[in-house]
């Protein structure tokens, strides 16, 4: 079992996903456990403020460190005997090392994790450099809030969980589990209006079939991402 803790401004953008698909599956399938807490209940103020104007001037808003280190103690006064060091706390933004299906296999191998969502301008450079094991981002682009982000990477985790897919072996097929992209898959019907399944898929020649596949994955990653073949 996973325990996920996901501390944001806007959790009400978790929810959804959070009931649907993989993610509710590793849920249900008690392989994972999320935790959404809103930070602004961890706000040292009566207006429960997150955020303040940065030293030094400048435009937007900075999430402020008391408010993450008091969010962040949460997680410890949830489980007693989780000892700091055990616990990785992943900060959200695109400054991050940027996400991959290998960094989906290391954090699926942990009991516990926390993910920290930025929003507004950022966030207290003082979070980074104490409190936040490592930084991920997503994608060379700017989210307006690491919410999304961090759906990506606890949907990404929960199908690495064991039971989760349906076919646990499809995972060592797909795309990014080995070094190729997926090979093409087609289905009923093998004739639409004349747009027609590649024969050997309907030749019932498995060796054939596999080696086709291959050919294809290979063919498809040297077009598209060759980085990935080096
Ligand atoms: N927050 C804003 N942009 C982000 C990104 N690209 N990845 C992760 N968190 C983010």
């Amino acid at each position: 079992m996973i325990e996920a803790h996901v501390f944001c401004p806007l959790p009400q953008v978790l929810s959804s996903p959070l009931e649907s698909g993989v993610i509710k599956k590793a849920r249900d399938c008690n392989g994972l456990r999320v935790f959404v807490h809103d930070l602004h209940e961890f706000s040292p103020d009566r207006h429960r403020n997150i955020d303040d104007a940065p030293f030094g001037g400048g435009p937007g808003m900075v999430i402020r460190v008391d408010v993450i280190a008091n969010a962040l103690s949460k997680v410890f006064e949830m489980s007693p005997f989780l000892v700091r060091e055990k616990l990785p706390v992943i900060l959200l933004s695109p400054r991050g090392e940027k996400f991959d299906q290998e960094k989906a296999k290391e954090l699926s191998r942990n009991k516990h994790f926390a993910l920290i969502c930025g929003r507004y301008e950022g966030i207290d450079e003082r979070v980074r450099e104490h409190f936040a094991s490592f930084e991920i981002s997503i994608g060379d682009y700017v989210l307006s809030g690491g919410e999304l982000a961090a759906l990506v990477i606890l949907d990404a985790v929960s199908r690495l969980i064991p039971g989760v897919l349906g076919n646990y072996e499809s995972l060592g097929e797909e795309s990014f589990s080995g070094p190729c992209l997926e090979y093409p898959q087609f289905t009923r019907p093998s004739d639409f209006k004349g747009l027609k399944v590649p024969r050997v898929l309907l030749s019932g020649d498995h060796k054939r079939i596999r080696e086709w596949r291959k050919t294809c994955a290979r063919e498809i990653t040297q077009k598209r991402r060759p980085d990935l073949l080096v």
